[in-house]
């Protein structure tokens, strides 16, 4: 054990935000980058967000790319840890970027809209935590508006997504009427409108209640909070830091971003419970720990051609050993072959921290002349490490392609398989024609990859989109070719793998009633 090294890991807390677009995802992040004294003002996240844009101007998509490339992480002090958020696109640009960003952090935090509830894009997300079992943190947002009732969004929590949610503080008051929070993790409320920064919050009694000379005590909303932290009290669920470290349970706090309220209360919490980076396990058995001496990571995301003059690719690195330097040699581990890491980035936003370390939980950026690919491990010294590769997430969109000039095949090959490699699009085969077929998670992927392929790679590009499709897999044993119709298209994936391209569920179950001994899976 290291202990000096042990002592700088045991101050990282790396996670992303996970949430539905407008849910408040960049006014908390901006909030907490505040807090940090990273940034002076409000507004300097949100500038950066370039808002309603038509997805096929490209200048703005090479703005966005160039943005979400600075934003990708960022990294504060806070309360003596050492803070790694990393972004987790969203909107038009949700990608498989998106969800294996996921695989590089230690805990998230899920954002809500308390109008809204849970919405279709933070079950997605959760669905992907939650298979890595990591804690998730919930912020009930926008408190400052008429929302749900509180008990019904966290029992929703439940009911959507099968998570325990345990209150740890209470809204007073809602919209136009919110007077505060009923703070129960740390016994005190802090108020919404207060007389002066000093008098933020008011001390409880024994009984968990004001004393009746302190302001707010016949208050009428405080009144039915008292009545439904009592309530809670006796049916709700009682917080437990191994369920919620398991996954299995997550608390939640309530408040609004943009007037900053509760917020610093969330962090402070979150910096609290959320836990260090822990071992990984690799080479399918063994345990490797945070502070063993040996610097090993894995590459999350590849990220091209960020300044279209340098054709640059930056690879991104989780951290999950050792201990970072510039020029450090290290094995990749799917090619055994020696590499100097020379040219890197770490992504320390503030200029109050001097020092230039990278442990587990940090995240460092290399630059890449093609040797990296994405589920990539690196490691020095000489036992090799191999994390676990990362898991594949069924894209849900799909687009014929071919090139429009039939004389220049060879750059279209050619780029065709660099920005599947990127694996922003999956590529597929029909099985019949051979003809190309690309899979995304979210449309913008297939219009950079359209752009790209004629700027970078000279190459016109024909695109059809054959929209949503549920994508199946099945026994190679089980194939008869004459199953495919225009209804369940029959394609293969990279690896030959057959799966039909099912044009919507009810495709699907038709497919079922007149095959019933056919096993189709889902892949994640
Ligand atoms: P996102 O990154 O998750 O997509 O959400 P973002 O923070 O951009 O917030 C979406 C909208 O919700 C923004 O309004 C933002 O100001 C608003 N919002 C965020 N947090 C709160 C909150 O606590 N209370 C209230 N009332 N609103 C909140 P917008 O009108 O879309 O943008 P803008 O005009 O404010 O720039």
């Amino acid at each position: 054990m290291n202990k000096e090294l042990l002592d700088k890991v045991n101050k990282r807390r790396t996670f992303a935000i996970i949430s539905h677009p407008d849910a408040g995802k960049t006014t908390i992040t901006e909030q907490m980058l505040l807090l940090g004294g990273v940034i002076r003002s409000a507004g300097t996240v949100k500038a950066r967000k370039t808002g309603n844009y038509a997805t096929s101007d490209w200048m703005e998509i090479e703005k966005k790319r160039g943005i979400s490339v600075t934003s990708s992480v960022m990294q504060f002090e806070y309360e003596g840890k050492r803070i790694n958020i990393l972004d987790t696109p969203g909107h038009q640009d949700f990608s498989e970027d998106t969800y294996r960003t996921l695989m590089a952090v230690d805990a998230a935090v899920m954002v809500i809209d308390s109008a809204r509830g849970i919405e279709p894009q933070t079950k997605k997300l959760f669905k992907v935590v939650r298979q890595r079992g990591i804690p998730v943190f919930t912020f009930m947002n926008k408190l400052d508006r008429d929302g749900r009732e509180p008990l019904d969004l966290v029992a929703e929590l439940e009911d959507v997504l099968g998570i325990e949610g345990v209150a740890m503080n209470w809204p007073i008051g809602m919209g136009q009427t919110m007077k505060g929070l009923y703070d129960i993790a740390n016994h005190r409320i802090e108020l919404y409108h207060p007389a002066d920064a000093d008098h933020r919050f008011l001390p409880l009694n024994e009984a968990g209640r004001l004393d009746p000379d302190q302001p707010l005590a016949d208050d009428p909303q405080y009144l039915d909070t008292m009545d439904e932290i009592e309530l809670l009290e006796g049916a709700g669920a009682e917080f437990d830091r191994e369920a919620v470290l398991a996954g299995k349970q997550t608390p939640v706090f309530f408040g609004s971003a943009l007037t900053n309220f509760g917020v610093e209360t969330f962090l402070q919490s979150f910096v609290d419970l959320a836990p260090a980076p822990a071992a990984h396990v690799v080479n399918e058995t063994e345990t490797l720990a945070p502070d063993d001496d040996e610097f090993s990571g894995f590459i999350f995301k590849i990220q091209a051609n960020m300044n279209p003059q340098h054709r640059d690719r930056i690879a991104f690195v989780r951290v999950c050993s050792g201990e970072f330097s510039k020029g450090l040699d290290v094995t990749l581990a799917r090619t055994g072959k020696p590499v100097r890491l020379n040219n890197a980035v770490e992504f320390e936003s503030s200029a109050r921290v001097q020092v230039s370390e990278a442990v587990a939980g940090d995240i460092v950026g290399l630059y890449d002349t093609g040797n990296f690919q994405i589920g990539d491990s690196i490691y020095a010294g000489k036992h090799k490490v191999e994390f676990a590769p990362l898991p594949e997430f069924t894209p849900e969109l799909f687009m014929r392609v071919s090139p429009k000039n039939v004389m220049k095949q060879k750059s279209f090959h050619k780029g065709m398989n660099q920005l599947v490699q990127e694996g922003a699009v999956q590529l597929y085969r029909n099985y019949q024609t051979e003809d190309y077929i690309l899979g995304a998670v979210g449309q913008l992927q297939f219009e950079v990859f359209q752009y790209r392929m004629k700027n970078e790679y000279n190459s016109d590009v024909e695109m059809t989109s054959l929209g949503h499709r549920v994508a199946r897999w099945i026994d190679p044993d089980q194939l008869d070719p004459k199953m495919s119709s225009s209804r369940n298209l029959l394609v293969k994936d990279r690896f030959g793998n057959p799966l039909f391209l099912f044009e919507n569920a009810f495709a699907e179950r038709w497919f079922h009633d007149k095959y019933p001994d056919v096993k189709l899976t889902e892949k994640l």
